[in-house]
């Protein structure tokens, strides 16, 4: 694919800006509480290393689980857990840090795991959602930083089997390609 597949979207110094906010958001939220900081592996790594850089608490725990549900550009309506955590997140509040919210069915079905581990409380911050393609009732809180339209989209940590993650903006990949 070439440069003239994808169009902008979203520009990094946009979404750092808001990653900032984001962040300041989260310590009014928890002080110096206990929060555990999971990041969902690969689509949010460059989102979650740029929020943690500008968490002010000092009492944070940082791990990772991996999740799968997408083949090319559609899901699969099936999640598998790749990767647990090894942490204890008993009576910490928990903060999953996603990519994008979509049909919804990650991020409900992380709930619903991570809940059997009796956390203080669940959060799903997510630097992306497209509201009109969400197919499930998600039932937990979230924290988004951009909404957008229902396209395919890549850069930022989103990858098109297992490219582009490293694209500094985020870009629609454009239809039929
Ligand atoms: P959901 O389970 O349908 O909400 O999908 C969640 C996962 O699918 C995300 O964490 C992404 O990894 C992937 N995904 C959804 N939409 C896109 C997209 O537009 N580009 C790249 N990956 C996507
Ligand atoms: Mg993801």
């Amino acid at each position: 694919m070439t440069d003239s597949d994808f169009v902008p979207l979203i520009k990094s110094g946009k979404i750092e800006r808001k990653i900032k906010q984001i962040a300041k958001v989260l310590d009014k939220k928890y002080g110096q509480e206990d929060v555990c900081f999971v990041c969902v592996l690969k689509g949010a790594v460059i989102f979650y290393s740029k929020l943690l850089k500008y968490i002010k608490n000092k009492n944070v725990e940082l791990d990772f689980v991996e999740v799968k549900s997408y083949c090319g550009t559609t899901s699969t309506g099936e999640v598998k857990m790749l990767k647990d955590i090894s942490i204890d997140i008993k009576n910490k509040h928990l903060v999953l840090v996603e990519d994008i919210i979509d049909t919804g069915l990650t991020a409900k079905f992380m709930c619903e795991h991570f809940k059997k581990q009796k956390p203080k409380s669940i959060l799903m911050c997510s630097l992306l959602q497209k509201p009109d393609k969400l197919s499930v009732d998600l039932n937990m809180e979230t924290l988004v930083a951009f909404n957008i339209p229902n396209k395919f989209i890549i850069g930022y940590g989103l990858d098109l089997d297992e490219k582009y993650r490293n694209l500094k903006d985020i870009l629609i990949l454009k239809e039929n390609k």
